[in-house]
């Protein structure tokens, strides 16, 4: 049996749905049946993931790391933290010193409600700010204000809170409207968030500023200038679309970067039950019933994936084999100074990372 001591959990609704979001949510209506029918949806969740568990050779290890992800985790208030002590607590030992994180909308917030999620084990709050800037809230169709966030931020510093930050980029009419990142982040990190997460706004043809997007020149300068101005006050990035002070690295995502077993539940959650090099079973939780898709993964794909979750983080990319058309793009790539080739391991930097799809098509072309 092999052990899995990661799980996500999505929490699938939303008091207001945001016109650029593609996360699976529905908008959450009081006074109906949603909450009671989504804790029916994670009971009967629970006997299907347990066969699921059992036909795949994985059983539960203490938690290391739990997330609540959405949709907006915080909606589901005290009533939620009550309903996870008696149904997740009650089936799995979660650690004392794990890592329990909540996605929370600063609109969707007490401090009761995270003193009750807090007595329940939560030690880590990932901020969904996405801009700091009064005309860009409403851009961004948030239906909170920006006093909504900023006491979010007061309280999470105040209470000592290891907490991240969501941060958008690439936001439709920043050319025209000149936002000022530098002043964003700088008073968003007087707060002293110990994580930011950095997020390229990825538009569908229907959003409805499609038109007003900044062309990619403008998105890479933006990029460009917020990794250097949080690497120069001492974050690392880690990760793509993450930053973090030293040792404040998210533990469960980096479970997922490195191929390592993650159990999932709530509609639309995806688990990862890897078995060997060559073998590994994805599971995604279907909408309509407590029931999953399954995804069967060969050594091709586990060592594609591979090769783009390393590449994506500063832990790197070691090529199990060298040939000549590979060292010819590794050694393009550093020309390029996209990242770095030492000790067998490739690792980008900020310039590499913006690059990501490029990349991996030239290691098409080379063959892999
Ligand atoms: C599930 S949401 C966060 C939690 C909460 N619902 C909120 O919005 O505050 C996770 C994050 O994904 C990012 N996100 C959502 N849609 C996106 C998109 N189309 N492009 C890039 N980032 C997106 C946002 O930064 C958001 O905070
Ligand atoms: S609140 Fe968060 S999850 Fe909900 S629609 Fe907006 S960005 Fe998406």
């Amino acid at each position: 049996m092999t052990q899995v001591s990661s799980l996500y959990l999505h929490v699938p609704f939303c008091k207001h749905l945001c016109n650029y979001c593609d996360f699976y949510k529905k908008l959450y209506e009081p006074g109906s049946n949603q909450i009671e029918d989504f804790h029916q949806f994670l009971l009967d969740s629970w006997d299907r993931h347990t066969i699921l568990m059992k036909e795949n050779g994985f059983n539960w290890a203490p938690l290391e790391t739990l997330y609540l992800g959405g949709g907006t985790p915080s909606l589901w208030g005290i009533g939620g933290a009550e309903f996870l002590g008696d149904w997740l607590q009650s089936r799995l030992r979660i650690l004392p010193d794990a890592e329990f994180t909540m996605e929370i909308d600063p609109g969707t917030w007490t401090e009761n409600m995270i003193q009750a999620w807090k007595e329940k084990g939560l030690n880590r709050i990932s901020i969904g700010t996405q801009t700091l800037d009064p005309n860009f809230i409403k851009i961004m169709d948030r239906s909170h204000s920006l006093d909504e966030s900023y006491s979010l931020l007061e309280y999470c510093q105040k209470d000592n809170w290891n907490f991240s930050l969501d941060f958008l980029l690439g936001l439709p009419f920043s050319r025209e409207k000149k936002r000022n990142i530098e002043h964003e982040l700088a008073t968003l990190l007087k707060y002293m968030p110990k994580h930011i997460s950095l997020y390229i706004l990825n538009a569908r043809s229907k959003y409805p500023h499609i038109q007003s997007m900044p062309d990619d020149e403008f998105i890479r300068e933006e990029y460009l200038f917020v990794s250097d101005y949080l690497k120069k006050l001492g974050f690392v990035h880690y990760e793509v679309s993450n930053f973090a002070l030293p040792g404040f690295e998210s533990k469960h995502n980096i479970k997922y970067w490195k191929g390592e077993a993650v159990a999932a539940l709530g509609p639309t959650g995806t688990g990862y039950f890897p078995h060997s090099a060559d073998k590994a079973t994805r599971y995604k939780w279907k909408v309509s019933k407590a029931d999953v898709e399954l995804e069967y993964l060969g050594l091709q794909e586990i060592s594609l994936e591979e090769i783009y979750l390393t590449l994506r983080t500063n832990f790197g990319w070691a090529p199990r084999h060298m040939t000549p058309a590979l060292e010819k793009v590794i050694t393009m790539w550093e020309s390029k100074q996209y990242g770095e080739y030492r000790y067998g391991k490739m690792t980008l930097g900020s310039l590499g990372y913006l690059m990501m799809d490029s990349l991996m098509d030239d290691l098409f072309r080379a063959g892999l």
